[in-house]
């Protein structure tokens, strides 16, 4: 199969083919989606297929808005939901609520529940309201790998795949939405993301515990993730004598390791250093930019040098936990 790039002026095509039944490739906010027709099963397991993605792992529905969400869930909504989808939609909040009945085995991946968001991607957005239907759409990388932020990403693990990519250029947050599990009392946060669970607690109260619940209330995050084919080291300190000896350390196993770090580091590491900038929203956004580049040059490793406490901290380093082999902690 040929995958066509194509830029707004596809999005007719790309409406096109889901209609048909197809999966394609489409920006929003936090990274590429690969999206299919949320109310065609059938579509929504050659979203599977091209990931090469467990069938245990459901997928996201993807909506306008509040209205969008209700007419997906089998209950009215609780006042949580309500609140937090006032305060953070469109935007990169996932929320899981109980389905409705017709929201497709293949969604649900054998569950009652459903999660759902609005993204505040325009073309994201067009996609979804001339389809006239919820997109299902998970990431667009091959199960396992670091979720795509550019359209080239997506034409690296999904050409010949998929028959289109929308290419939105790079996406503003880089990592994947916070989900909230809203069908339990209080809401718990099954992944975090750049809405922080600070945030979140700030509009309605408390969140609940995970270990309260069933072991595995959000499937996909059993899974390693987020990973490139090289080995990752994650050195997790701001103590310049604790990076300096793991670094000692790793290139005397290592040939040729290659490093990210935050910009203070710059010119004090081995060799070209890719530049994780200055704030976390900025290693938030570079982070699976930078594994997938760093990756292409097939080195022995790569060393990740970063520890942060606020904002967006718990996001990152929940992706490096799954993306990395081996960490050093000061
Ligand atoms: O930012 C994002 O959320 C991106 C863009 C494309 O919207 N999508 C994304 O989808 O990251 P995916 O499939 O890579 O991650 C969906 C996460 C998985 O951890 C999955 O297990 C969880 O949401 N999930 C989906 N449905 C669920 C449900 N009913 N209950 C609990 N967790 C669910
Ligand atoms: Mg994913």
């Amino acid at each position: 199969m040929h995958t066509q790039v194509v830029g707004a002026e596809g999005i007719d095509q790309a409406v096109k083919w889901l209609r048909r039944g197809e999966a394609v490739a489409f920006p929003t906010e936090t990274v590429y989606g690969l999206g299919a027709d949320g109310l065609n099963d059938a579509a929504c397991r050659k979203i599977f297929q091209a990931k090469g993605r467990p069938a245990d792992n459901p997928l996201i529905l993807h909506v306008l808005d509040k209205e969008g969400l209700a007419a997906l869930s089998s209950q009215a909504l609780p006042d949580t939901v309500s609140q937090l989808v006032e305060a953070f939609w469109p935007g990169p909040l996932t929320v899981v609520v109980r389905a409705a009945d017709f929201v497709p085995e293949a969604v649900r991946a054998g569950l009652d529940t459903v999660a759902v968001r609005a993204p505040n991607h325009p073309m994201a957005r067009r996609l979804i309201a001339e389809l006239g239907r919820p997109i299902a759409a998970p990431s667009a990388n091959r199960s396992g790998r670091p979720s795509p932020t550019r359209a080239e990403d997506v034409v690296q693990d999904l050409g010949g795949l998929i028959p289109l990519v929308i290419d939105g250029g790079p996406t503003e947050v880089g990592l994947e939405s916070t989900v909230v599990d809203c069908t339990v009392y209080p809401p718990v946060l099954l992944r975090p993301g750049s809405v922080t669970e600070g945030e979140i607690v700030s509009v309605i109260g408390a969140l609940g515990s995970p270990d309260a619940q069933s072991p595995v209330r959000s499937p996909g995050m059993k899974y390693r993730h987020y990973a490139p084919q090289a080995p990752v080291i994650w050195i997790q300190s701001r103590d310049f004598e604790v990076i300096e000896r793991a670094v000692r350390d790793i290139q005397n196993e290592y040939q040729n390791p290659l490093y990210m770090a935050p910009e203070r580091l710059i010119g004090k590491l081995p060799g070209t250093v890719y530049n994780l900038g200055m704030t976390d929203k900025d290693v938030g956004n570079r982070l699976y930019r930078g594994l997938r580049d760093l990756d292409r040059q097939s080195p022995s490793a790569i060393v990740v040098i970063w520890q942060s406490h606020d904002g967006m901290a718990r996001a990152i380093a929940n992706r490096l936990e799954k993306a990395s082999t081996r960490q050093v902690v000061s």
